[in-house]
């Protein structure tokens, strides 16, 4: 089964980086198939790495958007301005933008609507603080950031949708969870589309990813289990030979 990988370079790249990246990458993965891969630089880098992956079989992503459309809201930046400069993906509610930014379920939920009907594909982030792990609330969590998130979303834009399971204390942290624990929750998340959207074949559309940790040594753990349909990768994705090697190794 074709699975999807996505880099989250958060703001870790300087712009010459980011496109030295993104060319070095575009060339390893020249002959990737099956596999779809996503790129989400920062902002300012989005347009010039845009221009080096047209072409290329691989997809431009944004790490946050706004929800509204246009008009005076300083400092954001609309799904369609990110189209403009090429994204078909976009990162929402991400642990860091609900924790460091302040982040709401109400606005993650907005996010997610404007960029399904904009036609962006978004990769919902949800995972579960370390504390709620201890306290026992881990599927709770999950479950209520995946419901706030979706409830009232369309069945027919489903089709166009990752949610990615990401532990808040596994990020960064060099230290994954288990690969089986990565499937469970992967069902857990299954089971609550399911619920929403009640037609099974439209919830099974839905892609569940696994973030947190990922790298060229586990990778191939995570997407051997059947409900993990992909991956989201952050420190491992910033170096070519490692980023392009983690892929090679699933062709
Ligand atoms: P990490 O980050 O791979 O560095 O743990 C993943 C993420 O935050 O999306």
């Amino acid at each position: 089964m074709p699975k999807t990988i996505i880099a989250n370079w958060k703001m870790s790249l300087s712009l010459k980086e980011s496109v030295d990246l993104a060319k070095k990458l575009s060339r390893d993965l020249r002959s990737i198939t099956g596999h779809a891969v996503v790129l989400c630089p920062s902002f300012p880098a989005l347009l010039p790495v845009g221009q080096v992956l047209a072409g290329s079989k691989i997809a431009l992503g944004a790490q946050d958007m706004f929800w509204e459309t246009h008009g005076a809201y300083t400092g954001e930046v609309a799904a369609g301005m990110l189209q403009e400069v090429g994204c078909t993906h976009v990162i929402i509610g991400h642990s860091e933008r609900r924790n460091i930014a302040g982040e709401t379920d109400a606005m993650v939920r907005k996010k997610v609507a404007a960029a399904i009907a904009a036609g962006l594909t978004p990769i919902l982030c949800v995972g579960e603080k370390f504390q709620e792990r201890q306290e026992g609330l881990k599927d709770h969590v999950i479950a209520e950031q995946v419901r706030s998130a979706l409830e009232g979303i369309a069945i027919s834009s489903a089709a166009k949708l990752y949610i990615a399971y990401e532990p808040v204390w596994v990020i960064g942290s060099g230290q994954a969870v288990e690969p089986e624990e990565a499937q469970y929750t992967a069902e857990v998340i299954r089971q609550v589309a399911v619920d929403l959207f009640t037609e099974y074949n439209s919830a099974s559309a839905i892609r569940v990813l696994y973030g947190g940790s990922v790298d060229a040594a586990n990778i191939t753990s995570f997407l051997r289990q059947p409900d993990v349909h992909g991956v989201l990768v952050g420190g491992a994705s910033l170096k070519a030979e490692t980023f392009s090697s983690m892929i090679q190794a699933l062709v």
